[in-house]
């Protein structure tokens, strides 16, 4: 019988401190520590990140083995996030990681913080059939692919300027709701007021697979300046979120079912931060229905950033590559992003 193996993954590309334990590829834990104080600032202050993982990491490490069990000396892998993010961040969770691993002698794996959004999905369920279509949209990314395998997809599309989290963020803003904006504005949104103004659907209409967000902000500020410019009472601004939600939620769902119209995909998988908005989840099990697809959105622990996704992903690494190939910690960290080639439909990227 093979003996079973337990990844201790490790994630903290940017707000989040994370650590998981997962048995055969089964979540056994997924403790999650969110850095709520950059709330003040108006957004992540890289350096205040770093700082907070420094202290977070061992407690969530310790609080992740506790929870599912299991002693350190059960691990048999060590796995972390190397990339993209916040380049500090990513340093204090991937040296964390790298001193495990040396101490305990045990293989690390670095994983793309990307990929563990992409297979998110499997933690939840099985039932998901390659090729998906995949879109991953938080603060920092949006993005449309199409898996293909644990081991391969291409990147459709990316946002040419802000990721939609970022507009609700930068929306909410103007109208004087606190960060991070996508929350208070899917609370605001009411049905009856999603057409009170017709914000911009940027791209909608273009064959591509890129988006583009940041006319949001600028058009929002000109229909408040316009109209409003003494006062917003709090109707009017409940129907001002009601509409810059159903343009940004529009544009999403109606790009993604068309990338699996196209591609002949049976299942839609999305991800990331703004996967938590109500609207954005409704419209696109609705339009799934119509078009007999098959919609999968994680459940919020597995679909904010997390690092059972991450250790997931070091599962299926290990399973194709074996843990030798795993022996050195001899890899860096990398804040970039993975773009989409500008000449070309799109890029093929290996899950290396
Ligand atoms: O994945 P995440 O926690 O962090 C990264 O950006 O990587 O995503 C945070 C983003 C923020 O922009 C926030 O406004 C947005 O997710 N968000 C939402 C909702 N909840 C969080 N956007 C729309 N509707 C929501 N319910
Ligand atoms: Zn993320």
């Amino acid at each position: 019988m093979v003996a079973s193996q337990y990844i201790l993954a490790i994630e903290s590309s940017c707000d989040d401190s994370s650590a998981s334990v997962l048995c055969d590829g089964v979540v056994r834990s997924n403790v999650i520590s969110s850095q709520a104080f950059h709330a003040q600032w108006g957004g992540v202050i890289p350096e205040l990140a770093s700082r907070a993982h420094l202290e977070n990491v061992p407690i969530v490490v310790r609080a992740a083995l506790e929870e599912a069990g299991c002693k350190m000396s059960e691990i048999t892998a060590i796995a972390c996030t190397t990339k993209p993010g916040l380049l500090g961040a990513l340093l204090v969770g991937s040296n964390y990681a790298k001193g495990l691993a040396l101490r305990a002698g045990l293989p690390c794996v670095p994983v793309n913080h990307i990929e563990g959004h992409l297979y998110s999905a499997f933690l939840e369920s099985e039932q998901i059939r390659f090729p998906f279509v995949a879109l991953i949209v938080s603060g920092g990314h949006t993005s449309l692919f199409l898996v293909e395998s644990f081991n391969s997809y291409r990147i459709l599309g990316s946002t040419r300027d802000d990721a939609a989290g970022e507009a609700f963020d930068k929306a909410a803003k103007l109208l004087g709701l606190g960060y991070p904006g996508g929350a208070s504005i899917d609370r605001r949104s009411q049905p009856e007021h999603r057409d009170f103004v017709h914000f911009p659907r940027a791209l909608i209409n273009d064959p591509s697979y890129e988006f583009s967000f940041s006319g949001i902000k600028t058009a929002v500020r000109n229909y408040v300046q316009q109209h409003h410019k003494d006062e917003l009472d709090d109707l009017t601004r409940n129907k001002i979120c009601s509409s810059i939600q159903e343009a940004i939620v529009d544009v999403l769902v109606q790009k993604t079912v068309r990338a699996a119209v196209e591609f002949k995909v049976q299942d839609i998988v999305i991800a990331g931060g703004v996967s938590a908005n109500s609207r954005l989840r409704a419209l696109m099990t609705e339009q799934c229905a119509t078009g007999g697809l098959h919609f999968v959105a994680p459940r919020m622990s597995y679909s904010l950033d997390n690092a059972a996704m991450i250790g997931f992903v070091a599962h299926q690494k290990i399973r194709e590559l074996g843990p030798s190939a795993f022996r050195s910690i001899d890899f860096e960290v990398n804040s970039k992003a993975m773009r989409m080639h500008r000449h070309g439909s799109a890029n093929h990227a290996s899950a290396q």
